[in-house]
């Protein structure tokens, strides 16, 4: 299984802090936004990793974590994307990486409290498809939000007025080398990116998308008070704890 850090976009939700920087490189509590990702795929097993970067400030990626030796990597793959497409448009520029393998994915301001590999270890079991990772919260209508029947996801909405549950879709996915056919397929949505929540919809539609809850706290970083509610977080309890 391969990994892949989304870590492009402007950051334009944290404008001032993103004018001079990308929003991955500015730190919670003891450490740049991008160690917390980066080391929630290397306690899973996942090292060949793909870091997607974007923006005025990309060549800082390079210096930071250069071969990712601080990760006990001998290695770390780099790619650009140019403006704000979306996730699912990022994650597009990995296929020639993927190289028909298994991926996982996770976005650069998604931290969480413990480790994924159960979730993962399961994914490989599963023999294709997709997985996805559900953790409740008090502002669903922040996220994609799942309805679910009994122990089924029907459809998954980005950001709905009217959340189906109180469930939040979050930033770690699973997929087999079918994601690069769907991405192709996608239009942009009303915020003008390809959507991630469209390729887990078409995931649902071929009944092939599994799901887990996550254990342990979870939190984006990509608002004011994500941010800070991120740090809070990282310093009461330490992140990526195994
Ligand atoms: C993105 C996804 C959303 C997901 C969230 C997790 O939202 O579109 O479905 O729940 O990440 O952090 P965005 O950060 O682009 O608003």
């Amino acid at each position: 299984m391969k990994g892949i850090i989304l870590a492009g976009g402007l950051g334009s939700r944290l404008n001032p802090l993103t004018k001079v920087t990308n929003k991955h490189l500015l730190p919670v509590y003891d450490e740049p936004m991008i160690y917390y990702p980066i080391r929630c795929l290397v306690n899973a097993g996942v090292t060949d990793i793909m870091v997607v970067t974007g923006g005025n400030n990309a060549g800082d990626f390079l210096k930071l974590l250069g071969n990712g030796k601080d990760f006990g990597l001998k290695h770390l793959n780099y790619t650009y994307q140019v403006g704000e497409g979306g996730i699912a448009e990022a994650l597009g520029l990995c296929e020639h990486f993927a190289d028909d393998e298994d991926i996982c994915v996770v976005l650069g301001d998604n931290i969480i409290e413990n480790n994924i590999k159960d979730s993962v270890d399961a994914f490989r079991a599963q023999g294709g498809g997709a997985k996805i990772i559900l953790k409740a919260v008090e502002d669903p209508e922040r996220f994609g939000v799942p309805t679910i029947e009994g122990e089924k996801i029907l459809k998954i909405e980005e950001k709905p007025d009217k959340p189906a549950s109180n469930y939040a879709v979050i930033g770690i996915y699973m997929y087999d080398h079918t994601v690069f056919d769907i991405i192709k397929t996608l239009k942009p949505s009303g915020r003008g990116e390809l959507e991630i929540t469209d390729v887990n919809n078409a995931y649902i539609e071929r009944g092939n998308l599994t799901w887990g809850e996550l254990e342990g706290w979870w939190t984006d970083a990509g608002t004011f008070e994500s941010l800070l509610h991120a740090n809070k977080l990282v310093a009461d309890t330490g992140a990526n704890n195994t």
